[in-house]
């Protein structure tokens, strides 16, 4: 095996640069030609490919964003669309693809390997919606975007004696809001693993208003309830105004913290020791600090689950 093809895939998340970094300088420590791939598996079809070299990704390391860019692409998941693919692997002479992204794009790193070509995927997403890893790259700076932004929401509604509802990312997982939620101290959250209930949430705004409390933070999570709605019943209810904000895609942007840019830099170093030690298509993953690998299908099968001690925590220390 020589040539290494690498593409980021789906949702950008900060974190992908020093992962793209650390498997590109790793293939070329260890002998291998490393081939990036623009803009996800769109560009996989186009045979949008060029040979990296040291070079291509020095001062990237801080950035946010993927510097091969990304796509969610329809035209892969069809056959044709695969078969493009297959084609222009075998034109470029790809022996093997690394892809980064969440867990669509690893749908599509599967749809590789089942067609036998060694296929080895990172996880990121800032959703850390992945059930087979603890987290994903891009979920803690994502946290770190959220928190910031609470703590600045909190100061204004204190001075207004308001309360807030904000709207945070996941898709289907609630972690931005639970793990954002205890970091910024919320008093609400509403996940979509957990079932929703107006009258707790509104009575304890209630209580909070009744012993002084000038703020009342309420995180939620896309797709669980209408923000615009909630606030409007909270205000409605508790007579305390409520305004709403939706983070939207500032959650996905920014410089990587701290730890994803390690996690990062070990995964990307990780998956080229790999496919060097000549392991089949794999997922890397992280538990209790520690790296694994697991086939794709079987990573893809591990249902995705909500970090529960940390949710029961939050009610607790949000009286
Ligand atoms: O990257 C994951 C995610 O941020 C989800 O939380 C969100 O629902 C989705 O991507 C939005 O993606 P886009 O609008 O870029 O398709």
């Amino acid at each position: 095996m020589k040539n290494i093809g690498i593409l980021t895939s789906g949702g950008d998340a900060p974190g992908m640069n020093p992962a793209i970094r650390a498997a590109v300088r790793t293939a070329i420590y260890l002998g291998y030609r490393i081939y990036g791939i623009n803009d996800g598996f769109a560009g996989l079809i186009e045979g949008d490919i060029f040979e990296m070299s040291l070079s291509s990704v020095a001062d990237i390391i801080h950035r946010g964003g993927t510097m091969l860019g990304t796509s969610r692409s329809d035209e892969f998941k069809t056959e044709e669309g695969l078969q493009k693919a297959l084609e222009v692997i075998e034109k470029f002479k790809l022996d093997c693809i690394i892809v980064l992204g969440g867990d669509g794009s690893m749908m599509g790193a599967n749809s590789l390997a089942k067609a036998g070509l060694r296929t080895y995927c990172i996880p990121c997403t800032i959703d850390n919606d992945m059930g087979y890893t603890e987290f994903t790259i891009g979920f803690f700076t994502a946290v770190e975007t959220i928190v910031d932004a609470t703590v600045k929401i909190r100061d204004t509604s204190s001075s207004h004696e308001r309360a807030s509802v904000i709207e945070v990312m996941g898709r289907k997982c609630g972690d931005l809001a639970v793990y954002a939620g205890v970091a910024a101290g919320a008093e609400n959250i509403v996940v979509p693993e957990k079932e929703y209930e107006l009258k707790p949430l509104v009575d304890k705004v209630i209580q909070g208003k009744n012993r002084g409390k000038r703020h009342h933070i309420i995180l939620v999570t896309e797709d669980t309830v209408p923000p615009y709605e909630l606030a409007e019943a909270i205000e409605k209810e508790t007579g305390v105004v409520t305004r709403v904000t939706i983070l939207g895609y500032i959650q996905r942007g920014g410089s990587p913290s701290i730890n994803d840019r390690l996690m990062a830099s070990l995964m990307g170093e990780q998956v080229i020791r790999l496919l060097a030690a000549g392991h089949e298509s794999a997922a890397v993953g992280i538990k209790g600090n520690e790296l694994f690998c697991l086939d794709i299908e079987s990573a893809i099968a591990v249902p995705n689950e909500l970090n529960n001690r940390l949710y029961e925590t939050l009610k607790v220390i949000s009286i």
